[in-house]
């Protein structure tokens, strides 16, 4: 979708009403992957919505990125019990394999050039099979420093 298709889509589909924020945004992530800091400026246009309110929903919930991803997506559990549990641990040990997890802003290519994309996740409600990781949407518990690296290998 091209920036000037976005526009009409949005008349098209979203009443100009803040209460259409989240809609918005979960349709925009359905169809980039991700949110483009273009396409949130025209959802805070279309909305009348100050961007800065925008950015906001955008950045509040797990499921919506601000990053273009990669071709494969690990995020590491970065709650209490997880990053305590040797999850800090996971995340240094795949930083340095990896590349350091994406920043958090608006616009970055950069995971696109990545064939793996790395994060930080807040917990994913694993507590007790801590340390977690997710691989491309699916969860694993209690994972080792050997368990991370076997399935970043099957990535590769
Ligand atoms: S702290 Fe990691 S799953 Fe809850």
């Amino acid at each position: 979708m091209e920036r000037n298709e976005l526009r009409p889509i949005l008349r098209e589909m979203f009443p100009r009403d803040r209460t259409y924020l989240l809609p918005a945004l979960h349709f925009l992530h359905g169809e980039f992957g991700y949110l483009p800091g273009w396409a949130l400026q025209i959802v805070s246009w279309h909305l009348r919505v100050p961007a800065s309110e925008v950015y906001g929903a955008a950045t509040s919930y797990t499921e919506l990125r601000l990053q273009h991803p990669g071709e494969h997506l690990v995020r590491v559990c970065s709650g209490l019990s997880c990053w305590h549990s040797g999850g800090r641990d996971l995340m240094r040990l795949l930083s340095k394999r990896l590349g350091p997890a994406a920043p958090d802003a608006c616009d970055s290519e950069e995971g696109a050039s990545r064939k793996i994309s790395l994060e930080e996740v807040p917990c994913g409600y694993l507590c007790p099979m801590a340390p977690a990781v997710e691989v491309d949407g699916r969860w694993y518990g209690r994972v080792s420093a050997r368990d991370v690296s076997i399935l970043v290998d099957r990535l590769v």
